[in-house]
Order: C-alpha cells, then structure tokens, then sequence
C-alpha cells in the first residue's frame, strides 16, 4: 500500500465497514480532511453565468477566469434572448410547474418544446424529462425487465449503466468503440430481450460512438441501438442533430436521448422516437411520471434556445472553429488529447494524482477554470483535465487559456523543453495557493511540489482489504477485485 494520500481515490472506500450504512467509513473522513486542499476545487461556487469568462469563488475571495469547464457548448448560457423568453414565463407561468408532468405539471409550453423537438429530431414522438441523469436512467429502466440485457459500450455514462440496474437487467460492456467486441457480446446473449447503448460523443474522452461500424453489428443481430446525445445535441451534424445526423446514420437509430444540460446550457433532457415507445416510456419510465415537471421558465428558454440553435449554422461553425484552434494549439505543445476529436477535449497527463491537484490550482491562480477529471471517472493511469470549448470563447481567450496551460502543465510534464525555451529561473520550492482570503487580505500556504499531500497517515481502506484478498487466494481474488474494479470504475462519471 502506498505511503501517500494521493495514492487513494473515491474508488478506495465505496465499500465501507462502517455497521451504520448512516455513517461513512472513518477512513473516507479522515482521508476527505487530510485532502481537503485538492478536494477544495471541486464544488466551485460560481458567482455568475457559466460563461467563457467566470467569477469564481476560491479562498475566500472572487477571481475572474477563463472558464473551459461549463458545458455552454453553443453558448446560450448568458444568450439575453433566452434569458429574456425565461424571464417572460417566469411571469407568466410562476415559479415551477408544481407536479408531475402526468396530473398537474405540463403546460402549453411542455407541449410545444416536445412538438418542436419531434420536428427538429425528424421522429414522431419526444418526451421531456426534468433531469439528464434521471432521464437516461429512466429511458432504459422504463424498457428494460429483469432477463434483459442492456449492451453498453464500456464508456458509457453512469446513468446509463443505472438504467438497466435499476431494471435488474444485466448490463454486458463491449469494449468502447469496438465492432467486433460488441458481435461477440451480441453473441453470447443471443436469445435475450437486448437494447445496445452508445454515446454520441463519449464525455470524458471527447470521441464519437463509430456508428456506422456497430450499428452494422446491430443490425446483423437484429438488436435496435439507444443513443445518448448528451455533448452532441445541438453541437454535431449539419442541423444539429448530433452524432447519428453526422454520420447520416438516423433512420437505423430506434431512440435518440439528449440532455438539455450541455448544447441548451439549461437543465433536464428529452427522448425521441416512435409514437408507441414514447407513450409506454410516459407510464413507464418513472423519473418521468413520478418526478415534477420542468419549470415553465427553463421551458420556455429552451423553446428559445432550440429556435436560435437550428436558424443558421453560425453557432456551430464557431464551436468547429473554436475547437480545431484550441486542438492545434494544444497538439502544438506535444500534450496529449487521448481520442477527442470534438469540443469535449481530454488533457491526458497520466497517473500523477498530486501533480493533478497541484497543477490544477496553479492554473486557478493564474486565471483559468479548468476541473481536475480523477479515478474513477477515467482509468487510474489516464488522469486528465477536460476542457469543454464552446462558442462563446474568443480567440483571446483560447490564446490566455493555452499560455496558462502551457506555463503549468507542459511546463511540469516536459521539463526539458520549458527550461530550454526559458531563461533560468530560480528553483521552485512549491505552489503558493491562498487559504484564507477575502477582497483586501491574503494569506497563504505553500504546498511543497515535490512532498506528498498533506495527512499521510490515513488508514488502509478498501485497497488494503484488497492487497490483502490479493494475497490471501490469488487468482480467485483476482477476479473478484477486477470486478469490483470495474464497477468502482463507473461509479463517479459525470
Ligand atoms: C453522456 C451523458 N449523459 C447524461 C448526462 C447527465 O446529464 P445531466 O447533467 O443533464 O443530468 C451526462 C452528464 O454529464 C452525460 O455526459
């Protein structure tokens, strides 16, 4: 077991010993303090709209900063049309709809947003659900049974994993992207009732699903395919209709789900597809019938996004525009963007946890938001940021966010390269980060960068019980903690 705290993760104390399922496991407490400078970035309280431009809370004090963590793909995020339709139905409609969509929460506007999102998906029949998460969740447990198997590609999102689960379905990964993963994982559950699930673009990796490759493999199964459009909505295809219309792939997709979150910079998320399917799903997905509706007002904006998104293509060619400037940039600098060929662009650095904490709030003091992605949202030796690009950025604020990234990330992984471009600095003894701050005082801690984290001395949690299983039956154990690995694995996407 390691000596560090940055040698543990969230994955390390999902199973607890606590006897109270009330009372987390000591060890998480006491490794949650003994990190709280890393863990301090997340849950960053913003103090404005999630534009290119942020204030951001952090020590106390509010900084400004470049923002390449809000998923405002299309830049509707401080849009003062949308704000404007918001506002309008705030009057109009009052605070929220007040109950679920099925007895007393739809009104007008529900009804025309499903109606406009048929039209614009070129399918029969759309649903609104109030939450990305519970909607994808619910799309699969609403039509999934217990003996069916969902066929999910290995990166898909955790709620669409829940689905199934919920369902008491079995959920069989094929390895991500991979046809002839998924023909042997079709194989193998010939006979069963199955759904196989993609992404559109795979959120932490910024790749797209290859549609044409599986859904061939689908089809020589006869096995219809659930897409999650979530990052491509609105942002993908020549309208905006996201992956499946990029590849000119629709017509053999059977159900198109997409988050409101992301391209609509809103809340929620809608499925679209036959008329038949989505009646079932109204009765059956519960997140949906037992869950309040949208607020009016979120409808409302979202009725006024989806008209400014599908007008002209101005939006979207910026996105493009945006990314293929920020990707070159970046590529430039020898950083290495794992799969990504979209605005969903992963800065792989590698297994360094410490270094991931660190550089993070170095980047944060010098002016750029950019979230730390940590095991088990991404394999342990693939630790990363993930920069979201949208519309909204202009070209000075992707060349601010690259010099940021360059003075810290490229500077700490390439060593080398920075000294020789560089006149010589002096040795750096460590991070300086403000701990308790306010508008007029500042003090400060300096992390050493070469130390571990603070508080070491956190007990062994699940990774030793794990060592220990390890030890004690070899192969055995193996492969139960290579499951639970693997569970553990997809328990903190988002
Ligand atoms: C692929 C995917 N599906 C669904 C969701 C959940 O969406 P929401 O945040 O709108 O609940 C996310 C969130 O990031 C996602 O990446």
């Amino acid at each position: 077991m390691g000596e560090r705290t940055a040698d543990y993760s969230l994955a390390d104390f999902f199973f607890s010993d606590s006897s109270d399922p009330l009372v987390p496991p000591a060890e998480y407490v006491a490794w949650r303090k003994a990190t709280a400078w890393a863990t301090s970035l997340y849950e960053p309280r913003l103090r404005g709209p999630a534009g290119p431009r942020v204030r951001v809370e952090r020590g106390g004090a509010v900084h400004s900063a470049i923002n390449l963590s809000s998923y405002n793909y299309m830049a509707f995020a401080e849009d003062p049309q949308v704000i404007r339709a918001a506002q309008e139905a705030l009057d109009r409609y009052g605070t929220g709809a007040c109950g679920s969509p099925l007895l007393s929460g739809k009104t007008d506007l529900h009804a025309r947003l499903e109606e406009r999102l048929s039209a614009f998906m070129q399918r029969p029949a759309t649903m609104l659900f109030n939450s990305g998460f519970g909607g994808a969740m619910g799309c699969l447990a609403g039509l999934l049974r217990k003996g069916d198997v969902a066929i999910l590609d290995a990166k898909c999102h955790l709620c669409l994993i829940a689905g199934p689960n919920l369902a008491r379905a079995k959920s069989v990964f094929f390895d991500h992207n991979d046809p002839k993963s998924l023909d042997e994982a079709l194989a193998a559950t010939a006979g069963k009732r199955r759904i196989v699930v993609v992404e559109g673009i795979y959120s932490m990796d910024g790749d797209m699903a290859d549609l044409p490759a599986l859904l061939e493999v689908a089809e020589k199964h006869g096995v219809g395919v659930m897409i999650d459009e979530a990052h491509s909505i609105l942002a993908c295809g020549a309208h905006g209709r996201g992956v499946t219309e990029h590849f000119g792939v629709e017509d053999r997709v059977a159900l198109v789900f997409a988050t409101f979150s992301k391209g609509f910079a809103s809340v929620g998320g809608f499925v679209s597809g036959n008329a038949d399917t989505i009646d079932y799903l109204r009765y059956y997905s519960h997140p949906y019938g037992f869950s309040c509706a949208l607020p009016p007002s979120v409808v409302a904006g979202l009725l006024t996004a989806l008209e400014l998104a599908t007008r002209d293509d101005e939006r979207r060619n910026r996105l493009r525009e945006n990314t293929a400037y920020f990707r070159k940039k970046l590529l430039d600098l020898g950083l290495n963007l794992g799969q990504s060929t979209t605005h969903v662009v992963p800065i792989v650095i590698g297994s360094d946890r410490q270094m991931l904490y660190e550089l993070c709030h170095e980047m944060q003091e010098k002016g750029l938001f950019l979230a730390p992605v940590d095991y088990p949202s991404v394999p342990e030796d693939q630790l990363r940021y993930r920069a979201a690009v949208t519309a909204a950025h202009t070209k000075r604020d992707l060349d601010e966010a690259v010099a940021i990234i360059e003075d810290t990330i490229v500077r700490r992984l390439f060593p080398a390269r920075a000294k020789a471009a560089q006149p010589a600095q002096p040795a750096s003894t460590g991070t300086t980060i403000p701990t308790t701050t306010t508008t007029t005082t500042t003090t400060t801690t300096t992390i050493p960068t070469t130390a571990p984290l603070p508080g070491t001395a956190v007990a062994a949690g699940w990774r030793g019980k794990v060592d220990t299983l390890r030890q004690l039956s070899g192969a055995v154990a193996d492969e139960v903690t290579g499951k639970a690995r693997q569970v553990l694995g997809r328990i903190w996407k988002q």
